[in-house]
């Protein structure tokens, strides 16, 4: 019986061993392949101005975002947090330093691919005065109507195309007018989910914004974040403890840079900013929460 057994696990033994090896391959390939299509993006001591040289808007900013990184820009205004998202998307070149995505630099892409490859929403979503079909397939034209649907629950407008009178034939009006604001920026990710941009670029997405909104449409950047590499500029300083890296920008310099905790520690401008936004500052004791939570941030929803 014994021997039987042992003749019965030298025949059997490797084909098992091999098929469990084939098994866990392909799922850890399958598990890793998306992540093999994300992009990096890098900017190596850029510096650039608008006008004259001297008036450099921004000196010496250097960054890598890692395939399916988040990195924040924060600071105040006139920081030069736009003019990143500018040289990224190529409406200007840098004065001096290189930018690179996925290793190339921008100038080796055609300007409709570097463009396709990166998602922009802003503070404004440009809508047209159009259906919202219409709206939508500006992002992917060959886009199904179950493909639109799809991305608007993703962007979590369900309940705003059911709605609407006519679905996806409601006719949105002069700058999205029959839409809310959070409704318009909800429908600018939307939009990016449907260009399926490897790469985002969020600039000041939720400037416009009440606190309520803010939260709804942090909700759908979520969702769109994952899986792609982002960079979010912003003054807000929400749920700031989901980015991986900060850069804190002030006249054109980065000025701190490090995670949000780390940033809070090192008592700067990002503590400052932060404590502002706190509340801490306004009159009137601060009340509840983790110390690491903005009172007026919505929370988070909590990912499946
Ligand atoms: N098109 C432009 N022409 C000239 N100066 C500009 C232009 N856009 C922005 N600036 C200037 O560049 C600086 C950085 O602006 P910006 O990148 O928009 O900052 P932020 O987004 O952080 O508020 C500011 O001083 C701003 O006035
Ligand atoms: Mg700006």
């Amino acid at each position: 019986m014994d021997e039987l057994q042992h003749v019965y696990l030298r025949v059997v033994g490797p084909f098992l061993v091999a098929g469990v090896l084939a098994v866990l391959t392909a799922g850890l390939f399958a598990l890793f392949s998306p992540v093999l299509a994300w992009t990096a993006l890098a900017f190596d001591r850029v510096s650039f101005a608008y006008g004259r040289e001297d008036e450099a808007v921004l000196r010496g900013i250097s960054f890598t975002v890692p395939p399916g990184g988040r990195l924040a820009i924060v600071g105040p205004s006139g920081a030069g947090k736009t003019t990143v998202m500018q040289l990224a998307l190529r409406f200007y070149d840098p004065a001096a330093g290189t930018i690179r995505l996925d290793g190339k630099t921008l100038s080796q892409y055609a300007l409709r691919d570097l463009r396709a490859t990166l998602g922009l929403v802003s503070r404004e979503a440009y809508i047209f005065n159009a259906t919202l079909r219409a709206n939508l397939l500006l992002a992917r034209p060959a886009a199904t109507d179950d493909e639109l649907i799809a991305a608007l629950e993703q962007a979590r407008l369900r309940d705003c195309l059911d709605s609407l009178p006519n679905g996806l034939d409601s006719w949105l009006g002069e700058h999205g007018e029959r839409l809310s604001a959070g409704e318009r920026q909800r429908l600018a990710i939307a939009r990016v989910l449907l260009q399926d941009a490897p790469v985002l670029l969020l600039d000041e997405p939720t400037a416009n914004l009440d606190t309520l909104t803010e939260g709804e449409v942090l909700d759908a950047l979520e969702v769109a974040m994952w899986g792609r590499t982002t960079v979010m500029a912003t003054h807000r300083l929400c749920r700031m403890e989901r980015m991986h890296e900060i850069l804190v920008l002030d006249g054109g310099q980065i000025v701190e840079r490090g995670t949000h905790h780390q940033l809070l520690a090192e008592q700067g401008l990002y503590r400052r900013l932060f404590d502002v936004q706190s509340g801490m500052l306004a009159p009137g004791p601060r009340r509840g929460g983790a110390p690491w939570m903005i009172p007026h941030c919505s929370p988070a929803y909590s990912l499946p």
